[in-house]
């Protein structure tokens, strides 16, 4: 059964066979209408089931024209309104979507949820955010770092924030695709330690600091999210121990002269990037949004087997 619960569940060889996809079918049908099915139409028929235990944007429309795009189409089930609302359990909603879809995206909090999902449905779970990692972003930030540097593998980037679950992620593909990668995160707020063993332990060329200038200097491709993830909402003290972790135009002036910045949104302009990165030259973050709808067109197909 091919989950998508984190990177590692697919490795490194077929998430460059995605990537490639990605690519080629944002390629194949530009200028084409949003809503018209690609050409061939690889997942004809195919029923995606989203459930959504946390607000979500980019994710819930990427994924549901995605499905469009390959020829099937989605439902979503929003946490509160579905019967896992109510105390359904999770084993019991696997068992009973597994039914009525191909395959079932979860965004929720704990992983453990997703984890539960997956070890009861019996079509592909993708995680669409947990709070321990985010694999999707990940995947349209590598085809984004493709498109705009050329290549992904011996790439240099820095992370500058919270050690989230898209640090976490971020960590994961380091190892399993082979880029570098500086972590600068405030000692209280480190990225996850199981993650971060596992890519030391796969040979990751990973270096972890608390000082955002060392991590970005000369850095091509520079990443930051926000300091307050979903669910985080109430701890007060994030603010105070991310001031000096934001990412302005003196930081990016010590990366690479033509670094890109990315950030996997929403932004908290002010906070974590100022206005003047994102909406500078050197911002591909429009391009990294757009990117989430290619890149889980090819995760959607590897899922599901036609890839
Ligand atoms: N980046 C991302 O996952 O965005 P949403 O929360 O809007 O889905
Ligand atoms: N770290 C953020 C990512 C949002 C897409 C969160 O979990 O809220």
């Amino acid at each position: 059964m091919r989950h998508f619960l984190n990177l590692s569940n697919a490795g490194g060889e077929a998430i460059a066979a995605m990537l490639n996809e990605a690519m080629e079918r944002k390629e194949r049908r530009a200028g084409w209408p949003k809503g018209k099915p690609d050409d061939d139409r690889p997942l004809d028929g195919a029923v995606l089931a989203m459930i959504f235990e946390k607000s979500s944007t980019r994710t819930r429309v990427s994924f549901d024209l995605a499905m469009r795009q390959l020829g099937g189409s989605a439902i979503i089930l929003e946490g509160s309104s579905s019967q896992l609302g109510r105390g359904e359990t999770i084993a019991d909603t696997a068992r009973v979507l597994s039914r009525f879809a191909d395959a079932i995206m979860i965004r929720t909090d704990h992983h453990h949820k997703a984890e539960e999902l997956a070890e009861y449905a019996t079509v592909p779970v993708i995680n669409g955010l947990t709070d321990l990692s985010h694999p999707c972003q990940l995947l349209a930030d590598m085809q984004t770092v493709i498109e705009k540097r050329s290549k992904l593998a011996g790439s240099r980037w820095a992370w500058i924030g919270d050690g989230n679950n898209v640090c976490n992620s971020l960590i994961e593909a380091a190892a399993l695709m082979q880029f570098e990668l500086a972590v600068a995160c405030p000692t209280e707020f480190k990225p996850n330690k199981i993650f971060a063993s596992a890519a030391v332990a796969r040979g990751a060329r990973i270096n972890f600091t608390h000082d955002p200038r060392e991590a970005v200097e000369g850095a091509e491709v520079v990443v930051t999210d926000t300091w307050v993830s979903m669910g985080q909402e109430d701890d007060q003290v994030r603010q105070e121990a991310f001031a000096s972790f934001q990412v302005d135009e003196a930081v990016m002036a010590l990366a690479a002269p033509d670094a890109t910045f990315l950030h996997c949104l929403p932004a908290h302009r002010g906070e974590e990037v100022t206005d003047a990165v994102i909406d500078g030259p050197q911002s591909a973050v429009w391009d990294e949004a757009e990117n989430r709808l290619h890149a889980q067109k090819a995760l959607l197909m590897w899922a599901m087997g036609k890839l």
